[in-house]
């Protein structure tokens, strides 16, 4: 087998077969194909595109590339979400436990933050002494103890995935469907779940940013995750504003903790339980969709979803008494500053994707990857879609390192929401579902 003969082929609009894409995948994961061959694969993909069998037949090839877990050991179905990532996306930490208390299994392999949108595992991490670098033995264990664990992967999860994405990521080869829908089910799909459901974003805080866009990659997630025989659907759920009123990693966690322990509800508990009660059905724990969301509903309200978080924090090498102590556990920055309007009117709009860059900027997320993250930063009270502004009402609370950042946060966070005269048009928290 040739590099070169396949990347040629794919270049003149040629579908690559199972044994040549098994091949590349194994080359990109043991050295064997150069950066050179992964860089000219990439951009051939892109711009000649898959079709739906070469899609499934690369991602299948990728996952192949390391570990695939199994899990005989568990008496009840292993349950899983992705999302493709948001501002304020913090549902994976109420949905995981709130599963796990209806009788699934979670084992939810997540990752750090990506541009402008956080990491589920930065956001656990902002709790001192927890660690989601685990290897699949203690993985294991949690599973089997506490019902739910988010962790990291390891380097055996699909390396063929790690070696090509970073090459992505320096070629402008990121933004092709295909190779998304790889890399992302080439690792979810080693967890091995029974049921998996996909939250694709859409909206100025998310990646996909028109309707279209966003249908095509649910589309083609679902598909071939389907093809791979784990049931799957996908929701078009609403990211043209931040799911919660708080961004950054301790901030986050805070308003998990929130809606974990206030018994109220709002968009992030409204969409963890659109998305748990869709997997409780598909895994034969619900009658169907609605009464699952019921189902999660209930454990996030009467305060068992939180103590079953805590056990996983725990596991993890939290507090033990997470529950009891979180508001004096999570960390706190040095300095808080208001933001302003200066004038009245409606939140008519707001750019999601310059609020994630504003808490990037304050260190609450990475510019490059060898920095480190300040997990009190960010920003919190954010005003949501619509509300009523006057000039002594603050748009957000800005949290800083110190005041320098903190100003310049605050201008950022200004600039992007706009004021208008009229409420806007909301849209729906859910677009659509894919099946
Ligand atoms: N997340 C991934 O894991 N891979 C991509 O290509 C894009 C988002």
């Amino acid at each position: 087998m040739d590099a070169r003969a396949i990347i040629a082929g794919l270049r003149q609009g040629e579908q690559p077969d199972a044994e040549q894409l098994n091949w590349f995948a194994q080359g990109l994961a043991d050295g064997r194909v150069s950066d050179a061959q992964a860089g000219a694969f990439a951009m051939a993909v892109c711009l000649q595109g898959l079709k739906t069998d070469a899609r499934s037949l690369l991602t299948r090839a990728m996952r192949d590339t390391g570990d695939v877990l199994t899990w005989g050991e568990l008496d009840g179905p292993v349950l899983d979400k992705h999302s493709t990532g948001g501002v304020g996306d913090c549902v994976s930490l109420l949905l995981a436990p709130a599963l796990a208390e209806c009788g699934a299994y979670v084992p939810m392999i997540s990752g750090r933050g990506l541009g402008h949108t956080g990491g589920t595992l930065d956001k656990l991490e902002a709790i001192p002494g927890v660690s989601t670098q685990v290897d699949e033995a203690r993985l294991r264990r949690i599973l089997q103890d506490v019902g739910c664990a988010i962790v990291g992967a390891t380097s055996q999860i699909a390396p063929a995935d790690k070696r090509l994405y970073a090459i992505r990521d320096v070629t402008g080869t990121v933004e092709s469907i295909d190779l998304i829908t790889a890399s992302i089910l080439s690792k979810k799909l080693a967890a091995s779940p029974d049921v998996l459901v996909l939250d694709v974003k859409v909206g100025s805080g998310a990646f996909m940013k028109s309707l279209s866009d966003a249908r095509a990659l649910a589309k083609s997630l679902a598909d071939t995750a389907n093809a791979a025989g784990c049931k799957t659907s996908a929701f078009i759920s609403d990211m043209s504003q931040p799911l919660a009123a708080s961004l950054g990693n301790a901030l986050e966690v805070r308003e998990v903790m929130q809606a974990l322990t206030s018994g109220q509800d709002n968009r992030l508990v409204e969409i963890t339980c659109a998305l748990g009660g869709a997997l409780l059905a598909d895994g034969g724990l619900a009658e169907n969709s609605n009464a699952g969301a019921a189902q999660i509903a209930a454990a996030i309200r009467d305060g068992r979803a939180a103590e079953r978080f805590a056990r996983m924090i725990a596991a993890l090498g939290g507090p033990a008494d997470f529950l009891q102590r979180w508001e004096g556990i999570l960390p706190v920055a040095p300095v808080q500053q208001a933001v302003f309007a200066g004038e009245t009117g409606y939140i008519a709009s707001i750019d999601g994707e310059a609020l994630g860059l504003a808490v990037v900027s304050l260190g609450g997320g990475r510019q490059v990857e060898e920095d480190h993250i300040d997990p009190s930063v960010g920003l919190s009270g954010l005003l949501p879609l619509g509300a009523v502004v006057t000039p002594e009402v603050p748009l957000a609370v800005v949290h800083a390192a110190d005041t320098v950042s903190a100003e310049a946060a605050a201008l950022a966070v200004r600039r992007a929401l706009t004021i208008g005269a009229q409420p806007p048009v909301l849209a729906p928290l859910v677009h659509e579902r894919i099946a």
